[in-house]
């Protein structure tokens, strides 16, 4: 999936592709409607301690469906996005007009170097093809004394969507995977370290993700797959998750984001 249209217009200005190799564009809608608004509170906490107020310049890269954009231009910020799943960026350009939102990657930004304050991304960074290398185009068009902001799903301890998932798992003879290097404690300071960043500050967020009943649940746990495959699933979703019914019905799961936020160096 390619074009060759130029969306920008600064000097880093490029070819666009439309580098969508996790198949979000297609469940973009179906994202922003179950998960979209999920990692809102540890956005309040990267807004606090990112310092991000009015007339902030901020990037959020990995944008996805654009809510966290429209916090920030509700916070006053200067709010720009980018995505590389088309579908995610139509969605983020109607859920936030306020923003320039583009179609791109963290691995290359079409920005040139010193045009944000503070640069973000949420639920994002574990996309990109070299997670070092994406932290530093992070770094480039945030400049010196720019802050940067990374928030990621917790190891699996903390997150009850990690029951319901190894046991769907489980029942396809799969062995769950291990938990990568940015969800366990310290991972995230370690990598701004490597990139030459100061860690500000870092910690864990807790994040209740509700679903209004079985099917809302089913879709949300397994987005994005055909419907044979969940409807083969289903049964095993629904009885993983039945220490997580509410008392009035529908399901409450809390799991947690690790965040950092680090300052680049003069
Ligand atoms: C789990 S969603 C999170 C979206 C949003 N940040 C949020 O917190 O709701 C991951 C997003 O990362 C985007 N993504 C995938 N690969 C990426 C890359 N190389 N650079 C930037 N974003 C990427 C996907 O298109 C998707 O919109």
């Amino acid at each position: 999936m390619s074009d060759d249209t130029h969306e920008g217009g600064d000097s880093h200005a490029r070819a666009v592709v439309d580098d969508d190799e996790h198949g979000w564009s297609a469940v973009a809608t179906e994202w922003a409607g179950l998960w979209g608004g999920f990692a809102e509170p540890v956005r309040r906490v990267l807004i606090a301690e990112a310092k991000i107020g009015p007339g902030s310049r901020v990037l959020d890269v990995g944008c996805g469906s654009g809510e966290f954009l429209a916090t920030l231009a509700g916070a006053g910020a200067v709010a720009a996005g980018i995505d590389p799943a088309r579908g995610m960026v139509g969605e983020a350009r109607r859920r936030a007009p306020q923003a320039e939102v583009r179609l791109g990657g963290v691995d290359d930004l079409p920005w040139a170097d010193v045009s944000f304050d503070v640069v973000t991304a949420v639920n994002a960074l574990q996309f990109a093809y070299d997670t070092l290398e994406a932290l530093g185009e992070m770094i480039r068009v945030a400049g010196p004394g720019g802050r940067i902001a990374v928030a990621n799903w917790a190891d699996r301890a903390h997150n009850d969507i990690d029951t319901v998932e190894i046991a769907v798992a489980a029942a396809d003879g799969e062995e769950p995977q291990p938990d990568g290097d940015l969800r366990l404690e310290g991972g995230l300071e370690e990598l701004f370290r490597d990139a030459g960043l100061e860690v500000l500050s870092a910690g864990l967020v807790e994040l209740p993700w509700e679903a209004e009943d079985d099917d809302a649940l089913v879709r949300g746990v397994l987005l994005g797959a055909p419907p044979e495959e969940r409807r083969a699933s289903a049964p095993v979703v629904l009885a993983a998750a039945r220490p997580f019914v509410r008392p009035g019905g529908g399901y409450r799961l809390l799991n947690a984001f690790r965040y950092v936020v680090g300052r680049v160096p003069d």
